[in-house]
């Protein structure tokens, strides 16, 4: 690294570590697009009855160690899907944390629930199961457990912590494809779990979702609700339930029945890539990723999440480090700010679905807050490439840091 010290920056003027392309994503060849080809010129188009939704049903549930699956549009819709079919109500309280995508906490509300945000661990950056407790009152139904960068949550904590207090666990999964904790797959660990297929994530098709539970009464009702409240064995026109039409289409099945395949082998590069750039990132001061609990037997690495501490970078604030970073070949960006600082829940006392009791304008989680000052994200397809692509990444971070000190 002496050698480091002496060179200019990217940003300054100086050559940039990397030049070459990242991976892209998705990834995707002639059998895919052949997948979606066949649906079309099988004529079976309607998902209701869809070979497609079911096969992938299939598949979806076995990778995740679930009992049943319900395919549908997105994994918002998942969401809404899972709290109205595990018994949330209008005005319970659900907890939840707030470094996560604006879904799950609008889904909460879109089944006209209230969303309580309880602080984050801040070394796995997902929600606390301490701070979940604390949050409990007696309005509370639910918890809904995030596992953010496809790092699953603790698993352990909160299903104790549902049981005991009489709780119902959703996990929001969306950006876990494939995650498992102690050995089993996450999704159908709680109560419920919701994915994405949207078209950042590590398995999709462009759009799409699926609600996993084991619970045969959960499962029927989340099939009724994606379904117009039809029963899986009644009439056409027998509704047994208001709800809509949240079907995945034949076409988006096929795809990610394709996509399906390369998933586990992707997934096993993402993580071999993953430890590798995290024990090399850990050594460098001020570069603390994203802590994984060894309970977690396989990680989705959606993204990985590192803390930058401006103090051992000379003062380099975390805005700038990410510009330098960039300008060194690394594509980064800064994430989350917590949820209850986005303008959507700033409550508007005229038409707010939120009890006064709530008030998201004051609250200060400190956790997340310094979490979110300080996370440096690199997106999955990044972890995609080979060693010398991590140790570019090192490099590059190494190069900062040399470069700021005095
Ligand atoms: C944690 C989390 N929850 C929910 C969602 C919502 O999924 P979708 O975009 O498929 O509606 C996302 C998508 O980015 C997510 O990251």
């Amino acid at each position: 690294m002496a050698t480091a010290t002496r060179e200019r920056l990217a940003i300054h003027g100086g050559d940039p570590v990397r030049r070459r392309p990242w991976p892209t994503w998705p990834v995707w060849e002639t059998d895919d697009a052949q997948a979606v080809a066949d649906v079309i010129s099988s004529g079976q188009w309607f998902s209701g009855s869809g070979a497609k939704n079911r096969e992938f049903a299939e598949f979806y549930a076995g990778l995740h160690d679930a009992r049943f699956a319900v395919p549908c549009c997105n994994g918002t819709q998942a969401l809404e899907l899972a709290l109205r079919a595990a018994g949330v109500q209008a005005g319970d309280e659900v907890i939840t944390s707030p470094y996560t995508f604006i879904a799950t906490a609008s889904a909460i509300v879109q089944v006209n629930a209230v969303p309580i945000f309880a602080d984050v661990e801040p070394g796995s950056l997902n929600l606390d199961p301490v701070a979940a407790e604390a949050a409990i009152t007696e309005r509370t139904r639910a918890i809904v457990a995030v596992h953010v960068a496809g790092c699953p949550a603790n698993l352990d904590a909160f299903t104790l912590l549902a049981e005991r207090r009489g709780l119902v666990l959703i996990e929001d999964a969306a950006q876990a494809h494939a995650a498992q904790w102690n050995g089993r797959g996450v999704g159908a660990i709680g109560r419920a779990g919701t994915f994405s297929f949207q078209a950042s994530k590590n398995l999709n098709a462009g759009e799409g979702g699926i609600v996993l539970t084991n619970d045969p009464e959960t499962y029927e009702r989340a099939w009724s609700l994606a379904n117009c409240g039809r029963v899986r064995d009644g009439g056409w026109y027998e509704h047994r339930m208001l709800s809509g039409n949240y079907r995945l289409t034949e076409f988006q099945a096929a795809l990610l029945l394709s996509q399906g395949k390369r998933l586990l082998e992707q997934t096993a590069r993402r993580n071999d890539n993953a430890l590798y750039l995290a024990s090399q990132l850990a050594a460098v001061p001020g570069v603390r990723p994203q802590a994984r609990d060894p309970r977690i037997t396989r990680h989705a690495y959606h993204l990985f999440i590192f803390r930058y501490d401006s103090r051992e970078f000379g003062g380099l604030t975390r805005d700038e480090f990410l510009n330098a970073l960039r300008a060194e070949g690394v594509p980064c960006s800064p994430g989350y700010s917590p949820l209850y600082r986005s303008p959507a829940f700033k409550i508007d006392t005229g038409t707010h679905p939120f009890p006064a009791h709530v008030d998201y304008a004051s609250l200060h989680l400190p956790e997340v807050e310094q979490a979110c000052a300080e996370a440096v994200w690199l997106t999955q397809n990044t972890l995609l490439g080979y060693r010398r692509d991590m140790d570019e990444i090192v490099t590059a971070v190494r190069k900062i840091h040399s470069a700021m000190q005095q």
